[in-house]
C-alpha cells in the first residue's frame, strides 16, 4: 500500500512547514525579545543626511516633504537630497512648488534616465559630504513618526551598530497590520540577538562611514531586503527597533508587486554572504544563526508546503484512503481564517518570486 506512506510523508512535511516558523516565532518572542540590547545608548546628535528617490510620487510626495518637515531634530544637523529619475507626473514641478511655498531645505537631483531606484540612490550617495554621520534611505510613499531620527541618533551612539531600520505600521488600521506586527516582534528580536536581515525601504539608516568604506551591496535586485544581512556581514549590529515607527499606505493590489519583492528577498539571500565573502570582509558572528533559519524559511519552507500539500493531493486521487481528502479538506477550509491564509499567500510569492528568478534570471521592476 503506498498511500498511508504518502499520507505520512506529506503530514512530516507539512508538520515541518508550519513547525519551524511556529517555533521560531515562540522562542523569539519568549526569549530573545525580552533580552536587553546590550547596546551602548547615549546622547547623541549625529548629522543625518536622508536620501528619498522618487519615481511618479506627484500624489505623494508633498505630503512626505510635510512628513519630513516635522521631524524634530535640529535643522543644521539635517540634509535631504531627493533623487528623481525623470518621472512623468509631474513630480518634480510639485517639488519645485512644495519648496516655494515652505521652509525645509533639500537638494533635488534629476537623473535623465530612469535606471532604477538602486542608482538612483548611488546618485544620490555621490553628493552626501563626508561631515555626514548616517545616511537614511526613505520611500517617497512612506510616514514617520515625528521622534523618528531623534530615536535612531542614541542607537547610533554605539559604534558596533552598523544599521537601524524601523518598525513597520500600516497607514489604515487591519489584519495585515495585526500579522505585521508579528513579524516586527521577530525582526526586534533578531536584533536584540545580534541582527536582522531584511531592512525596511521607509526608513533605512546606516552609518556613512560603512557606505563610504564598502558601499552599497552589488547585487543584481539589491535593495532594502538584504540591507541587514549586508552589514551584518561586515560585522556591525544591524538592527530593526521599536521606537521608530514609519507608515505605508496597505496596498491590497498588485500580485506582481509581491512578486516582485520576494525575489528580491530571495536575491538578497543566495548573494550577500557570498558578496562579502569575495570582498575578503565577511565577519561570522551571532548573526549566523538567525540567518541560517531566515534563508530556511525563506528559500526551502514553502517548497515543503508544496510538496506537502501535493502529496495529500495524491494520496486522496488514489483514492481509498479518506483522511488525505479531509486532511486537504480542511487544509483549503481553513483559509477562510484570514491569518492562516496570509500566511499561505505569502509562501506562493515565495514559490514564484523563486521561479521567476530562476526564469529571467533577475527582478524586473514594474511600477
Ligand atoms: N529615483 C528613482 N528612480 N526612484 C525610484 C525608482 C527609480 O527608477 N523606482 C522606484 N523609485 C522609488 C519610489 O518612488 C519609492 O520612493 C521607492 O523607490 C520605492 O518604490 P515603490 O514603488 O514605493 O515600491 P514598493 O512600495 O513596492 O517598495 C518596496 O519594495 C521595494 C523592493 O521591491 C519597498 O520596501 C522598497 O524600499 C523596496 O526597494
Ligand atoms: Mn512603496
Amino acid at each position: 500500500m503506498i498511500e498511508p506512506i504518502l499520507l505520512t510523508l506529506a503530514l512530516v512535511l507539512l508538520g515541518v512547514h508550519f513547525g519551524v516558523p511556529l517555533t521560531y516565532y515562540v522562542n523569539a518572542k519568549w526569549n530573545w525579545l525580552k533580552r536587553p540590547w546590550d547596546i551602548d545608548l547615549d546622547n547623541n546628535s549625529p548629522n543625518f543626511t536622508v536620501i528619498v528617490p522618487t519615481y511618479n510620487e506627484a500624489e505623494i510626495i508633498e505630503k512626505k516633504l510635510g512628513n519630513l518637515g516635522k521631524q524634530d531634530y535640529p535643522s543644521e544637523k539635517l540634509n535631504i537630497v531627493l533623487v528623481d529619475s525623470s518621472s512623468n507626473d509631474g513630480t518634480v514641478r510639485k517639488i519645485e512648488k512644495w519648496s516655494e511655498d515652505n521652509e525645509l531645505d533639500f537638494e533635488l537631483i534629476e537623473e535623465s534616465k530612469r535606471l532604477g531606484k538602486f542608482h538612483a540612490l548611488k546618485i544620490a550617495l555621490k553628493k552626501v559630504s563626508s561631515s555626514t554621520d548616517v545616511v537614511v534611505f526613505t520611500d517617497a510613499d512612506s510616514f514617520w513618526s515625528p521622534d523618528a531620527l531623534k530615536n535612531a541618533a542614541k542607537y547610533f551612539a554605539d559604534s558596533e551598530v552598523g544599521s537601524v531600520t524601523a518598525s513597520m505600521k500600516y497607514t489604515e488600521h487591519s489584519l495585515e497590520e495585526d500579522y505585521r506586527d508579528h513579524f516586527n516582534e521577530i525582526r526586534i528580536a533578531e536584533s536584540k540577538v545580534h541582527s536582522t536581515p531584511i531592512h525596511n525601504g521607509p526608513f533605512l539608516a546606516v552609518r556613512n562611514d560603512i557606505l563610504e568604506e564598502h558601499g552599497l551591496p552589488e547585487y543584481p535586485g539589491s535593495d532594502d531586503s538584504g540591507f541587514g544581512s549586508y552589514i551584518a556581514f561586515l560585522g556591525y549590529r544591524a538592527i530593526q527597533v521599536d521606537d521608530i515607527i514609519a507608515k505605508e499606505p496597505l496596498k491590497e493590489k498588485g500580485f506582481w508587486r509581491k512578486v516582485r519583492r520576494a525575489q528580491t528577498i530571495l536575491t538578497s539571500f543566495s548573494n550577500v554572504k557570498k558578496l562579502a565573502e569575495k570582498k575578503g570582509v565577511y565577519k561570522s558572528t551571532e548573526f549566523e544563526k538567525v540567518w541560517k533559519v531566515e534563508w530556511w524559511l525563506n528559500f526551502v519552507n514553502p517548497w515543503i508546503l508544496l510538496a506537502g500539500t501535493c502529496l495529500l493531493g495524491i494520496s486522496s486521487l488514489l483514492g481509498g484512503f479518506f483522511s488525505a481528502l479531509i486532511i486537504l479538506l480542511i487544509g483549503l477550509s481553513a483559509l477562510a481564517l484570514k491569518e492562516y491564509r496570509i500566511w499561505i499567500v505569502q509562501q506562493s510569492y515565495l514559490i514564484a518570486g523563486c521561479l521567476r528568478n530562476w526564469l529571467k534570471g533577475k527582478v524586473v521592476w514594474e511600477k
